[in-house]
């Protein structure tokens, strides 16, 4: 495979221009009220998808959004590439913090991308990463060097939960029929440190509710002689970790995959400066479970953490009220073993049970997902080994992230193939908060990588 970097040169303008246009649309598929833009995006990736060379695009209906789907097939006896990412992203809130409206891109330089980041709203996470796969695609077929066979399949509810796409997975075994998955919707350490995803982390999300009298209450005359479900509800989740900010669930930890001291030795060689940690996010230490390291609070071990907490009165001035009722929405990240479905139950019969008298407490279990980890002496590894070792002029480190893809260990189960996680973002690209952005280098790098990839994945395979 020759490099891409010359055709990529020549292009460069287009492809920026066409992924700002991907990111003009808005495709929240939390918030209903975006149905039609994610809906267009879909159409749009399709479109993309045929002019970048795939022989069959199609827009395949599910009972939520629908998942694009394209493919390539050069010679069926040759190895098959699966390609997955997402063209949703998430609402973009607080919008008063974006220095530029989420989707209407710019341009900009910063301290880590000095030749310039995108930024909006699903930039790095994940229509920036996704299309690099889109853009190396139109490179190969463009220059006649595709290796092998090709296989999309671009999901619009992974934000959500990706419910859908175990719908269409279990269905469509045959079409979907792999060699390996590749996907980039991880990041990366340093654009000088490139490492590849080896582990994602499971999720449970549950949403809990606290009701106590039968109507807000005038604070001054029943305060003090009957429950009040803020103050239950944060006591309650004050009481989820103890002093040393382990997990008080009882069973919480059961199943947790402990590694070896010669595992943690191997990850705590990979380059991580605290100071510089603390000073990008402006906090004086950090915080998280005795015994264990930063990397390691947020990779190998699991986490519960509350994402929102409302109730009461929270308009302007004062109100002096005692709410009928609290809620919380609460997600715990899980680890290789722990199976979410069991720890969901958990938490679910230790916070009912550990309501006082005076509340009825009662959880929703949301959406959820296994952990996954992946070797790196499976073929797949091999191969994007190599293809970063040409593009990078590096061999890239084996890290797991804390994030979660839960449909990756689905995939595992249902199409019997393994993950390769190529993902180029920076963890202060600012996935999910105000002012997300992708490295215009990042965006570049990945399209010059992933033909490599093909390359050296088919050699693999063929060669055996
Ligand atoms: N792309 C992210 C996951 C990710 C990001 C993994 C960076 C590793 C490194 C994905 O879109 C995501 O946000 N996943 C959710 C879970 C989903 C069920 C909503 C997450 O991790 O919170
Ligand atoms: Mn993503
Ligand atoms: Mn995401």
């Amino acid at each position: 495979m020759k490099s891409a970097k010359p055709y990529i040169e020549e292009h460069k303008q287009r492809f920026i221009n066409e992924l700002i246009d991907l990111l003009k649309i808005p495709s929240i598929s939390a918030d209903s009220a975006y149905k039609k833009d994610v809906i267009a995006t879909a159409e749009a990736v399709r479109d993309q998808l045929a002019k970048a060379g795939c022989d069959t695009v199609e827009i395949c209906e599910t009972p939520g959004y629908p998942i694009v789907y394209g493919e390539r097939t050069i010679d069926p006896k040759l190895p098959t590439i699966l390609v997955y990412g997402h063209y949703d992203v998430q609402p973009p809130d607080p919008l008063d913090l974006w220095h530029n409206p989420p989707f209407d891109p710019v341009i900009k330089k910063t301290e880590l991308h000095p030749e310039g980041a995108i930024f909006a709203r699903g930039s790095c996470d994940d229509k920036g990463q996704m299309y690099m796969h889109v853009k190396a695609l139109e490179y190969m077929t463009a220059t006649n060097q595709l290796p092998c066979n090709v296989k999309f399949m671009i999901e619009g509810e992974e934000e959500v939960g990706s419910e859908s796409l175990g719908w269409f997975v279990s269905r469509n075994r045959e079409k979907l029929a792999n060699d390996v998955i590749l996907i980039s919707d991880t990041g990366m350490i340093a654009n000088d440190v490139p490492s590849i995803t080896t582990g994602l982390r499971g999720l449970s999300y549950v949403e809990v509710e606290v009701t106590g009298p039968n109507r807000d209450l005038h604070s001054g005359l029943y305060g003090g002689a009957v429950a009040n479900p803020i103050n239950v509800l944060t006591k309650m989740i004050a009481s989820l970790h103890d002093e040393n900010k382990h997990i008080t669930i009882p069973g919480f930890y059961d199943d947790v995959e402990e590694l070896s001291e010669e595992e943690r030795s191997k990850m705590a060689e990979a380059p991580f400066n605290k100071e510089a940690y603390k000073k990008a996010l402006d906090i004086d230490d950090v915080y998280g479970e005795a015994g264990y390291t930063t990397n390691e609070r947020n990779s190998i071990r699991p986490t519960l953490d509350v994402n929102g907490i409302w109730g009461g009165y929270t308009g302007e001035g004062a109100k002096t009220v005692i709410p009928s009722k609290a809620y919380a929405k609460i997600s715990m990240r899980l680890v290789p073993d722990q199976n979410w479905e069991k720890i969901t139950q958990l938490f679910k019969t230790h916070f009912e049970n550990s309501a006082p008298n005076g509340v009825r407490v009662t959880v929703k279990p949301h959406h959820g997902g296994q952990a996954y980890v992946t070797p790196i002496d499976s073929d797949g590894y091999r191969a994007a080994e190599k293809a970063y070792k040409t593009t990078f002029g590096k061999t890239p480190i084996p890290q797991r992230s804390g994030g979660s893809i839960p449909i990756v260990s689905l995939f595992e189960k249902e199409l019997k193939s393994k993950t390769i996680l190529m993902g180029f973002g920076l963890d202060s690209d600012a996935i999910h908060s105000p002012n997300e952005h992708f490295g215009i280098w990042n965006y570049l790098k990945g399209i010059e990588t992933i033909p490599q990839f093909y390359h050296e994945f088919t050699a693999i395979k063929e060669g055996k």
